[in-house]
This record gives structure tokens, C-alpha cells and sequence, in this order.
């Protein structure tokens, strides 16, 4: 069986977590903007990793394209997310489903399975845009009356440098890539 792990990021937290699964599942990787999705033809497990940027996917429309294309064949799909958000908290989870949701309609789009892992955020790295991204988000919190406790630890850590990237969080992904590769084999 030939699966793949494809990576969409930024500043390399996804990256890192992709090299980790291809080495754990001796998988072949490959950075999205030098995905071709016709030549995905070859394999059967894609799983796909995409930072999360103002809520939606890093390369969301290259991912669509992909999910299209695949749709009505037999491919198995994993997506995995990597936010700062924190996924052990149902609301962070609750919001990468609805987003996920709208942005890979069932109707048009493969099936997948999530997961969804925490990444990191140096304020020092971020390129421009994304700086002025992150001081508009601080604005429109710090003036928001009812604020959530991730809310407040985004103030709190503003302009800082955050390292949540955690290996062992890969497990259930490689648990579950592992008993599709099986049932295939
Ligand atoms: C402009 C900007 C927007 C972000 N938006 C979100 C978000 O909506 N939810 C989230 O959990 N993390 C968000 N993050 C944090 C990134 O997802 C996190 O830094 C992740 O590790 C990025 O992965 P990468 O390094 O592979 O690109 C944002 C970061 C930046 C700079």
C-alpha cells in the first residue's frame, strides 16, 4: 500500500508533526504547494496536515481541490489540524468542526477523519501580514466583554513565543493510519 502524508505550514510546527508520521508510518511526504492532486492517483491513504489561520485551514483551497477530485474513489483520508488552540477543550473543537464543515461540504467533498493537534506561535518569526493578523485579534479581544479563558491566555501570551508541539499526541493518528494500512494490505 502507498500512502502519503501532505503538510501545509508556515512556520513548521505541521511540518515538524508530518515528519514525525512519515517516519513512524514510512510514508512518503511532501510539501501541498508541490502537490500536483492528479498525481495523488497513486496512492491510497493521503493524510493531510494544514495549520489553522483565523479559523480556517493554511492552503484550504488546494485541500478542496484534492478532497474533490478524490471524492467517489476508494482513498482513505486523514486531516489532521494544528492550532494554539487548545483540542482538549470541546469548544476549540467544537469550532474546527463547524469550520471544517462549511469549508468540505460532504456533498462535494472525501470523506476524512480529524484530529486535531496543538501547534506553536513566535511572535518574533510571524511574517508581517500575520503580525498585523494577530494584533487586530488582540484588539478585538482585549475590548470583548464576556472573554473565555483561551481568550485570556491569548492576551496573556501576546508578543511571546509558545511551544505546545507534543509528539506523543501523534499516537491515535498512527494508531488509526496503522489499522487502515492493515485492513488493505
Ligand atoms: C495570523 C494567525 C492566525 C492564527 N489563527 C489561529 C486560529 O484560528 N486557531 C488556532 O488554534 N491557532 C491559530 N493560529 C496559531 C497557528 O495555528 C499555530 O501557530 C500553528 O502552529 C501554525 O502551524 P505552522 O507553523 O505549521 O504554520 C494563528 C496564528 C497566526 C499567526
Amino acid at each position: 500500500m502507498n500512502n502519503i502524508i501532505i503538510y501545509a505550514s508556515n512556520y513548521g510546527a505541521t511540518k515538524d508533526y508530518a515528519n514525525k508520521l512519515a517516519l513512524e508510518l514510512d510514508a512518503n511526504i511532501i510539501n501541498i504547494k508541490d502537490v500536483n492532486p492528479k498525481y495523488l492517483d497513486a496512492y491510497n491513504l493521503i493524510i493531510i496536515g494544514s495549520g489553522l489561520y483565523a479559523s480556517g485551514l493554511n492552503e484550504s483551497k488546494k485541500i478542496l481541490k484534492i478532497l474533490k477530485m478524490y471524492k467517489d474513489s476508494n482513498k482513505k483520508f486523514i486531516i489532521f489540524t494544528v492550532g494554539i488552540a487548545d483540542p482538549e477543550n470541546i469548544n476549540t473543537v467544537k469550532a474546527i468542526n463547524k469550520s471544517m464543515v462549511m469549508a468540505y461540504p460532504s456533498e462535494v467533498c472525501a470523506e476524512y477523519k480529524l484530529f486535531n493537534l496543538r501547534g506553536a506561535l513566535n511572535y518574533k518569526k510571524l511574517n508581517m501580514k500575520h503580525r498585523a493578523m494577530m494584533f487586530m485579534f488582540k484588539l478585538m479581544l482585549k475590548h470583548k466583554k464576556e472573554k473565555t479563558p483561551e481568550d485570556e491566555y491569548i492576551l496573556n501570551t501576546y508578543g511571546t513565543k509558545i511551544n505546545f508541539v507534543n509528539y506523543e499526541t501523534l499516537n491515535p493518528i498512527i494508531n488509526y493510519a496503522k489499522e487502515i494500512i492493515e485492513t488493505q494490505q
